[in-house]
């Protein structure tokens, strides 16, 4: 199961990491790049890009909406069979209808990257202004980024310095995982569970292993 979600996180990584970075190179340096030229070069560049980095925005797509599926009924799973804060975590937490709201922007920025590469009459709208819509599509892009960080942090929590380690060592994880699921109970042991976080950030030597001492301090 570890080595299941360490390879989905992986892909959705890599294939947000393809389909965002493309579209920030196009907007940024390609399209403006191109402003400099003539009119003819210009739409034959245009062409001979479009059909080379069409294949890997359909990668980007696929391996985004397959890793993505997966881990989100996996998550589910997990928080139904831990009876996480007696079942009501998702509720309490929002976590569905900030998920819907990503699900429904990464459709859109999925038609919108599509279309920009792609050649159908249909959407010939975005190409005949590309820099707008690489912009939009950017920008919506990102707000795909913030709430999936935000999506993510609701149980994971913040990777502070002086807090527990959140399945960064294989090693650890078992013993993450009881304090991870601990922590949800209910709200009395999510506030303990905070506060102790707060303790041994205050007092690194109290019960946490010491930072490296060439590892600059938080207060430095
Ligand atoms: C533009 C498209 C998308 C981008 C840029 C994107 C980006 C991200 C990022 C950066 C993360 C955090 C990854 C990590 O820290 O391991 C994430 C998590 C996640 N994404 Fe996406 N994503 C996209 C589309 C989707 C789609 C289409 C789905 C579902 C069908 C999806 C489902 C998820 C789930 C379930 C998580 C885990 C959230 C959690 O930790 O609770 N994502 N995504």
């Amino acid at each position: 199961m570890e080595a299941l979600l360490l390879v989905l996180r992986w892909s959705h990584i890599l294939g947000a990491i393809l389909l965002v970075g493309g579209l920030a190179f196009m907007r940024f340096a390609f399209v403006p790049a191109l402003n400099d030229t003539d009119e003819e070069t210009r739409s034959r560049l245009h062409e001979s890009v479009r059909r080379r980095w069409l294949p890997f925005v359909i990668i980007g797509i696929t391996l985004l909406l397959a890793s993505g599926l997966t881990n989100f009924l996996l998550f589910n799973s997990t928080v139904k069979a831990e009876g996480w804060a007696e079942g009501q975590w998702m509720r309490e937490n929002s976590y569905h209808a900030i998920f819907g709201v990503k699900f429904l922007i990464a459709l859109a920025v999925f038609y919108l990257a599509s279309g920009l590469v792609g050649r159908g009459t249909g959407t010939a709208w975005l190409r005949s202004d590309r820099s707008r819509w690489l912009g939009v599509t950017l920008g919506l892009a990102v707000a795909v980024i913030m709430l999936s960080g935000w999506l993510r942090n609701l149980h994971t929590g913040p990777a502070a310095p002086g807090t527990e380690p959140q399945g960064v060592r294989l090693e650890q994880a078992a013993q993450a995982a009881a304090d991870t699921k601990d922590r949800y109970e209910d709200s009395a042991a999510g506030s303990a569970f905070r506060a102790e976080g707060d303790e041994a950030a205050a007092e690194p030597s109290a019960g946490t292993e010491p930072a490296a001492s060439d590892e600059p301090s938080a207060e430095e």
